[in-house]
C-alpha cells in the first residue's frame, strides 16, 4: 500500500543487524526477503546485512548457508551471479548474545567506515531474551542517534500476557523511544491484508452497508494443514490463542472494523485500530465458556496421509492441554458494530490452509417469493480471501434461467492478482518500511496492550482448567462443539470461498 507518508519517505542505506540469523525465521523469511529486495534493486546502495549467530561459522560457511536458504526458496530461478552481488552485502558475526563482549565486538565491526550508520537491529530471537539484548545494545551506546537513525525490530510475541507485555515495555522504554521500535505483525505486510483497507475505503459502494444495520455477523478464519513441526518447545507454552488470535487475527479484525482514519499516516491509522480494540467488550471470567472454545488435534489424516496427534509430536508433554485450535466470539461496543458478533477461529492440522474474512449480511426485510418454488434465500456474503486464494467475492442471489422461479447463488469475483502479477512476501514490505521509517504497518504498544487485555481473561481461565481439552481429528475443520459460540441457529462456520461446500 502506498501510504501518504511513504510518498515522502525514502529508503535510506542502513546496516541491518539480524539477531538469530541462523534460526528458522531468518532462513525461510528474512534472508530470502532481503535477497529478493536486492534483486529488485530496492535495497539502497551501500546497505549491509550483518548476521549474528551463536554457531561457530566463518564467512564462507555463512555464505554457503545463505545460498542454500535462497535456493530452497526460489528453486530454479536461482542465479549465481545475482547471488554474488547480494553476498557482497553480507557479513557473519559470531557471538553469544547473552554476553557483553558480543556487543563490543559487534560495535567494533559495524563502526568500520563501510557500514552505514543508520542501523536496524532485527530481533529474531526468543522473546525471553528481548529485554536483555536491548539492554546490552544500549549499554554499548548503539541506540544513540547522533550519526544516523537506530531502529529495533521486535518479532512477536511481545510478552506472554498483559502483565509480561507491560513489564517488557517498561524495560525496553528505558533504552529506546517508541519511534525507534518496530513491532512486527507480519500479517500487516501481506498485500491482501492491506487490500482490506483499500476495499473498504477506496470503494464507496460498501461503506453505507458496513455496519450493524446490514451485517449479521463477521468471521475471520485462519486454518493450517501443518502441525507444530519442530516448534514444540515454543508452541506448547504459547497455544493458538497467543500464537495467532492475540496478534494476527485481532489485527485483521481492527482493519475490518475500524473507522476511516484521518489519513493513512502511521499514527492516524494506529489511533483508529486502537479505538476498535478498546471498544471490544471485555469477557468476564464467568463468561469465558460462552465466548471461547479450545481444542487440540488428535491423530488423523491430511491428504490421505496419517499424521500424529499433538501429544505425539516431539517435545510435547503427554498431559499437555495446550490448544492448537481456538475460536472466540467478540462484540465491539461502538456505534457501528454494537450487537454484531465477530467470530475468530484458528487451528493447526485442519482440512486446508487458508485465511478468509467472511462477512455475512442480513436477510432482506421481506421474503417476497413465498408463493414460488423458492423456499429459502441465502444471505449475501462478502468474502475476502487473504491466502492462498487472494480474492474478493460478493455472493448474490440470482434467478436460475428457465420457466421456474428458482434461485441460485452467483458470485461477483475480483481476483486480486491479474495475469502473472507476482506476490510480494510480507517481510519484503516490512523490511523496506523500516528503511523508510514508515511505522504504519507496525504495532504501537497500545495496540499490543489492548489485544492482551482482550485475550487475558480467556488465557487465565484456560490456564487453570488443566483436566480436559476437547480434541478434533487432524485433517478436519475442528471440533463441532465450537458451534456453540454462535448466537443464532442460522450461523455456521464458513470454511470455503465457494457457496457449494459451506
Ligand atoms: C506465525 C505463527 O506468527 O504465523 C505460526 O507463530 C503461524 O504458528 C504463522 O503458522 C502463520 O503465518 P502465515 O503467514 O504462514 O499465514
Amino acid at each position: 500500500m502506498t501510504t501518504i507518508s511513504e510518498l515522502t519517505m525514502q529508503a535510506e542505506p542502513c546496516t541491518y543487524i539480524i539477531f538469530g540469523a541462523t534460526g528458522n525465521l531468518s532462513r525461510i523469511k528474512l534472508m530470502p526477503a532481503l535477497y529478493h529486495l536486492d534483486v529488485e534493486n530496492r535495497l539502497p546502495e551501500g546497505t549491509r546485512i550483518v548476521a549474528l549467530g551463536r554457531r561457530d561459522w566463518d564467512q564462507a560457511q555463512w555464505l554457503s548457508e545463505v545460498r542454500d536458504m535462497i535456493k530452497t526458496k526460489i528453486g530454479q530461478d536461482f542465479d549465481e551471479k545475482v547471488f554474488q552481488r547480494f553476498s557482497a552485502k553480507l557479513t557473519y558475526h559470531r557471538g553469544d548474545i547473552l554476553k557483553a563482549e558480543c556487543y563490543s565486538e559487534l560495535n567494533a565491526t559495524i563502526s568500520q567506515d563501510h557500514y552505514p550508520k543508520n542501523m536496524a537491529f532485527y530481533l529474531s530471537i526468543s522473546p525471553a531474551e528481548f529485554g536483555e539484548v536491548i539492554g546490552y545494545l544500549s549499554a554499548e551506546g548503539l541506540f544513540k542517534q547522533d550519526q544516523g537513525w537506530r531502529r529495533i525490530i521486535i518479532e512477536k510475541p511481545f510478552g506472554y500476557d498483559l502483565e509480561s507485555a507491560n513489564a517488557l515495555q517498561k524495560r525496553i522504554s528505558r533504552y529506546v523511544s517508541e519511534e525507534q521500535i518496530y513491532r512486527i505483525d507480519h500479517y500487516l505486510g501481506k498485500d491482501t491484508v492491506q487490500n482490506v483497507l483499500v476495499f473498504r475505503f477506496a470503494n464507496l459502494m460498501m461503506e453505507p452497508l458496513w455496519n450493524r444495520n446490514y451485517i449479521d455477523h463477521i468471521q475471520i478464519t485462519h486454518s493450517e494443514e501443518l502441525g507444530i513441526s519442530t516448534r514444540g518447545g515454543y508452541y506448547d507454552t504459547a497455544g493458538a490463542l497467543r500464537d495467532m488470535v492475540q496478534s494476527h487475527l485481532l489485527q485483521l479484525l481492527t482493519l475490518v472494523a475500524m473507522e476511516p482514519p484521518v489519513s493513512m499516516e502511521a499514527e492516524s491509522l494506529r489511533d483508529e485500530k486502537v479505538k476498535v480494540l478498546k471498544s471490544i467488550r471485555s469477557i468476564p471470567k464467568e463468561a469465558v465458556h460462552a465466548h471461547a472454545f479450545r481444542a487440540q488435534y488428535a491423530a488423523g489424516q491430511i491428504h490421505g496421509k496419517s499424521v500424529n496427534g499433538y501429544l505425539q509430536e516431539d517435545g510435547i508433554p503427554a498431559n499437555s492441554v495446550t490448544e492448537t485450535y481456538a475460536a472466540i466470539k467478540l462484540y465491539i461496543d461502538n456505534w457501528r458494530w454494537r450487537g454484531i458478533p465477530f467470530y475468530l477461529r484458528t487451528g493447526k492440522r485442519m482440512t486446508k490452509s487458508q485465511s478468509i474474512i467472511s462477512i455475512c449480511f442480513r436477510h432482506p426485510p421481506q421474503h417476497l417469493f413465498h408463493d414460488t418454488q423458492i423456499q429459502t434465500l441465502n444471505p449475501n456474503w462478502v468474502l475476502l480471501g487473504i491466502q492462498p486464494d487472494e480474492c474478493i467475492r460478493i455472493e448474490m442471489t440470482a434467478k436460475e434461467p428457465g420457466l421456474e422461479m428458482r434461485t441460485r447463488t452467483s458470485s461477483l469475483d475480483a481476483n486480486y492478482r491479474q495475469g502473472n502479477e507476482k506476490s510480494t512476501d510480507a517481510y519484503e514490505n516490512l523490511l523496506l518500511d523500516v528503511l523508510k521509517g514508515d511505522r504504519s504497518l507496525f504495532l504501537r504498544f497500545d495496540e499490543v496492550e489492548y489485544a492482551w487485555r482482550i485475550v487475558d481473561p480467556i488465557l487465565q481461565t484456560w490456564a487453570v482448567e488443566r483436566d480436559h481439552i476437547s480434541t478434533y481429528p487432524a485433517g478436519s475443520w475442528g471440533p463441532a462443539e465450537s458451534s456453540r459460540l454462535f448466537d443464532k441457529e442460522s450461523q455456521y462456520w464458513r470454511s470455503s470461498l465457494t457457496p457449494e461446500c459451506k
